[in-house]
């Protein structure tokens, strides 16, 4: 992925899916009038018109699709071309029953949703190449088509298929994998529960078991369904390239993905790509939009990205369905750009009368132009134009945050000491202490090369290979700092537990293991003494073995009452700081003050509802303030609000709700190395 490969639009690109098979002809005049209306330069076509494209099987009709591409590049619009691939017709399902979806139990899922194809159909692959080779074909060199999209949202709304062929592939899989029976039956450790294989026709799936199913397969399962996926999304991109040199991207749902490994689709992908929604259940849903912008920037390695979906307002498929505020769209559209999105993009430009979504918000709601969502909708187009200057200017991060697909995928599984210490909570905590503390933070594979970070933070990396610990041990030394949460460092590859006691990777790094785990019971607490602090601690406490740290918080009471809880060690240059227990992100800040203190790190002076990121020019920094509190905040800031095109001599003053963007002369913060 480079730069440059970021599609050909001269500014920051907004717009949305456009759906335009589901309104009469005459609609789409008034469609794109009102396109231009809102500055709208990018829609993203055709995700699902498979029935349209080929009514037959091999009967292609491009004539509709041909009138369109026309229509909006007269006005210039660009087209984000979709491959059809997530929604095949119904004659395919008639034609091809075997192509459908086997859950664990043996359902085999039927028609009349979307996605619900076998990645292993023979033909499901044969058509969906000859589909997007048609595609290309025809629409290659269309001057209206700057980007491919191929597919929607891998993984969703299945991912896992148990039918005849998919585990088939699943036995080639493993094959290729571990090559001798021996070597599989190693890495699972089938000797516990006498589930030794003698034949590679004899190995199966983790469907449906009596009990617990075999971890070790069922984390081999989940990188073998990512494969499959990925293979398809291969096949697809390989037809296109056949006859086309647009980018190719596909939508990513970083942080609310859970079957994609999206380090490893971030090499796959010309431009990374994202969609996300607020989870309405949460009050700070703006604070989970901030670190699933961080992890789509960092799965591009800090290249721009596109957010390809989010909500004008109410989305219509969680049980109570939130309408946006006045704003609130502005602010989280803000929070994507701030992160590193050079594409402000939503699920959909005019509201479904019919279908599932009918209930979805949408760039022109059920209630049309006159309405509030649509004046926000050309207020924001008129702001993103404002901006243009910001395009490729990147966000710089002192801190790195672990993040690994395998470490969550392995953790969340059956059986472990607690169900109450879950990867996304404790992720969640970490960053929410780090983003109230106005640091701004990357995330990284725990293999990454970390040596440009002043911080290093792992909420939740379970599972860390040898090679994993290694890295993080030697980041130490060098003069890192790095702060593990507890069962950290705890298996292998294999979900097999690490020899030394538990955190035996991280034991020079960290100045100790783990020597039993004393989990709580459900809704218990218990307190933790910090510096002549009692901290509020629930869920985790357990039996440190010190062998060098230094003890800075202790268990006041429960299971491990007068037993280390919280420590720091030095090793080399660095430190390794450990907290084996669950804080809440408030509870935190006692512990972080002497992170910070270690790694150099100043946490921000101003007013917490503020949310202030800078991303970095060629000459200039752009300082994206964002207010999400109801009252007026000041921050010290020299420069020009763009929006405004106001000056400011030193002080900002944001009504409560609003944003502003700043460019500033360029700071020495973020991104300069320890
Ligand atoms: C996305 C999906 C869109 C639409 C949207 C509704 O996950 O890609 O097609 O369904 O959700 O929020």
């Amino acid at each position: 992925m480079t730069a440059d490969a970021f599609p050909a639009l001269s500014g920051l690109a907004y717009g949305g899916d456009y759906n335009p098979e589901q309104w009469p002809r005459e609609v789409w005049d008034e469609d794109v009038r009102l396109m231009q209306e809102a500055g709208v330069n990018l829609v993203s076509v055709g995700i699902f018109s498979w029935a349209l494209l080929e009514p037959k099987e091999g009967l292609f009709e491009f004539g509709w699709l041909d009138e369109l591409l026309e229509l909006l590049h007269a006005n210039g619009i660009a087209v984000d071309l979709g491959t059809p691939s997530v929604s095949p017709p119904a004659w395919f399902f008639h034609q091809y029953p075997e192509s459908r979806v086997t859950l664990s139990d043996g359902t085999v899922m039927g028609f009349g949703s979307r996605g619900m194809a076998s990645h292993a159909s023979t033909e499901y692959r044969a058509a969906i190449e000859r589909m997007a080779a048609e595609l290309a074909q025809r629409y290659g060199t269309h001057p209206a088509v700057v980007m491919w999209h191929v597919h929607n949202e891998y993984g969703v709304p299945v991912a896992e298929d148990f039918g005849p062929r998919a585990v088939a592939s699943w036995r080639r899989w493993l094959q290729q994998r571990y090559e001798t029976l021996e070597a599989l039956n190693a890495a699972w450790g089938t000797a516990f529960w006498g589930q030794c294989y003698d034949d590679w026709e004899h190995v199966v799936a983790p469907a449906a078991t009596p009990t617990t199913v075999n971890p070790a397969m069922k984390l081999d399962w989940a990188r073998f369904t990512d494969e499959q996926l990925r293979e398809c999304f291969r096949l697809e991109c390989e037809a296109i390239r056949a006859h086309a040199t647009q980018p190719i991207t596909t939508n990513f749902m970083a942080h609310q993905s859970w079957n994609t490994d999206l380090w490893k689709w971030g090499r796959e992908v010309d431009v990374v790509s994202d969609d996300h929604y607020l989870w309405c259940a949460d009050e700070e849903a703006h604070i989970a939009l901030a670190l699933s912008a961080d992890l789509t920037r960092s799965v591009a390695r800090g290249n721009p990205w596109m957010l390809l979906e989010h909500s004008t307002s109410a989305v219509n498929w969680q049980g109570r369905n939130v309408a946006k505020r006045p704003g609130e769209m502005r602010r989280n559209a803000m929070t994507h750009l701030g992160r590193g999105a050079d594409a402000i993009m939503f699920f959909q430009w005019r509201a479904s009368r019919s279908g599932a979504e009918k209930f979805h918000s949408a760039m022109v709601p059920h209630a049309g132009p006159q309405s509030r969502v649509f004046r926000e909708v050309v207020q924001l187009g008129a702001h993103l134009k404002a901006l243009e200057e910001i395009k490729g200017s990147r966000v710089m991060a002192d801190v790195a945050v672990l993040y690994d697909w395998e470490s969550l995928w392995a953790q969340d599984l059956e059986w472990r000491p607690s169900d109450d210490l879950q990867f996304r909570e404790r992720m969640r905590a970490y960053y929410e202490r780090l983003w109230c503390d106005d640091v701004t933070v990357d995330f990284a594979h725990p293999e990454d090369d970390l040596s440009r970070y002043r911080l290093v933070v792992a909420p939740a990396s379970y599972l860390l290979t040898k090679a994993a610990g290694e890295n993080l041990t030697s980041y130490v030394a060098g003069g890192g700092t790095l702060l593990v949460s507890c069962f950290s460092g705890i298996v292998d590859e294999h979900d097999r537990v690490h020899e030394g006691g538990f955190g035996a990777p991280l034991r020079d790094a960290l100045g100790l293991t783990v020597e039993e785990f004393l989990p709580l019971r459900e809704g218990a607490t218990m307190s933790v003494e910090l510096d002549g602090e009692r901290l509020s601690a629930d869920v985790w406490a357990e039996h440190i073995a010190l062998c060098g740290a230094q003890v800075r918080g202790t268990f006041a009471d429960g299971p491990g009452a007068g037993l280390p809880a919280i420590t720091r060690h030095t090793h080399g240059d660095g430190q390794g700081w450990y907290v084996g227990t669950r804080l809440s992100s408030a509870e935190l800040s006692a512990v972080m003050s002497g992170v910070y203190a270690d790694a150099g790190i100043a946490p921000a002076a101003h007013h917490e509802a503020l949310e202030v990121v800078t991303r970095r020019g060629d000459s200039h920094d752009f300082v994206i303030v964002v207010n999400h509190g109801d009252a007026d905040a000041e921050l010290t800031i020299i420069g020009t609000d763009l929006l405004t095109g106001s000056r400011i001599d030193g002080t900002l003053e944001l009504a409560g709700g609003d944003v502003a963007v700043v460019r500033t002369a360029q700071s020495r913060q973020g991104g300069d190395h320890r």
